[in-house]
């Protein structure tokens, strides 16, 4: 696993109206600006001294706006990126509801959320489903040459934490998560590798894992850093041992804020974050991407 990157994502959740994530981009990309970032100059007093993709997920509905918003701030194209919140496996049809792969790379979403814990336990997303959706997001990229990055959430409740089984439940649901891309992938795959086939593994461009303890999301407690980075590690063994992955990032959500970024930051397995609440505010999400990436 090679060219790790720092990535500060934002999930609005169901938030904010199009015209809302329009002034809240604004604010935002002004406040980019002000910090001058010259991430080409080291002379630059103020320049950061680890770039940080920054990455939005609005609600479906703000899309549209976001991207044009992104468009007309070019200079920072490189660092900001899209997410959608989720997409559908099936490319069109009816599925009343339901959004595909082509809509979001419409708006150039470079990322999709997958089996975030609000989708798997408010609205009964199945470990079948997600692992679908995740073969469909790698099988569009195979075929299209366009990227779509998942961003697969996964995470224990409290009661799995208290019994001591928060690292087997975890490891369980991203072989879940990867098992119908490993039944399926490989098959289509030319040229394949015979330590591949060998080892019947498949090989993946790019994978972020969001480490969201169910836990700690929206609760105003955060993990441990310690305690994240032992299973941040954890899963980075894992995917090691069982996947071939050329980029992989494990990220972590859950009570992120300006307050506690640095020391989550600080570990070593910690590639970045996945902010619920302390997104919602462009100054508090500002500060926490300038807190993470800053001298
Ligand atoms: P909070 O930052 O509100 O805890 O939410 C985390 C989360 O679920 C991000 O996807």
């Amino acid at each position: 696993m090679t060219d790790k990157k720092i990535i500060i994502a934002a999930n609005f959740k169901m938030n904010k109206t199009h015209v809302e994530v329009r002034a809240y981009l604004n604010s935002f990309f002004k406040k980019l600006k002000e910090l001058n970032i010259n991430i080409n100059d080291k002379s630059d007093e103020k320049c950061i001294e680890t770039v940080a993709e920054i990455i939005f997920a609005p609600p479906f509905t703000a899309l549209n706006e976001a991207y044009n918003i992104i468009k007309e701030n070019i200079e920072f194209g490189h660092l900001v990126k899209l997410a959608s919140q989720n997409i559908y496996f099936e490319s069109a049809g009816a599925y009343t509801g339901e959004i595909s792969i082509e809509m979001i790379k419409a708006f150039d979403c470079l990322y999709t959320i997958i089996g975030h814990s609000e989708r798997r336990w408010i609205l009964n997303e199945s470990d079948d489903l997600i692992a679908k959706k995740i073969f469909a997001v790698f099988n569009y990229s195979k075929k299209k040459d366009l990227s779509l990055i998942p961003i697969l959430c996964v995470g224990e409740n409290l009661d799995i934490r208290k019994s001591g089984k928060a690292f087997d439940f975890v490891a369980e649901q991203l072989d879940r998560a990867l098992s119908y891309s490993k039944n399926n992938l490989n098959s289509n795959m030319q040229n394949i590798d015979d330590k591949l086939m060998d080892k019947n593994i498949i090989e993946i461009d790019e994978l972020i894992v969001a480490y969201e303890p169910i836990w700690a999301i929206g609760t105003g407690a955060p993990i441990e850093p310690e305690d994240g980075e032992k299973m941040h590690k954890f899963i980075y063994k894992h995917l090691n041992n069982n996947y071939s992955i050329k980029n992989c990032s494990v990220i972590y959500g859950g009570s992120v804020t300006e307050k506690n970024i640095n020391t989550l930051m600080k570990k070593e397995h910690i590639d970045g974050v996945l902010v619920g609440g302390a997104s919602l505010d462009p100054q508090s999400f500002f500060n926490i991407y300038k807190f993470a990436v800053s001298k």
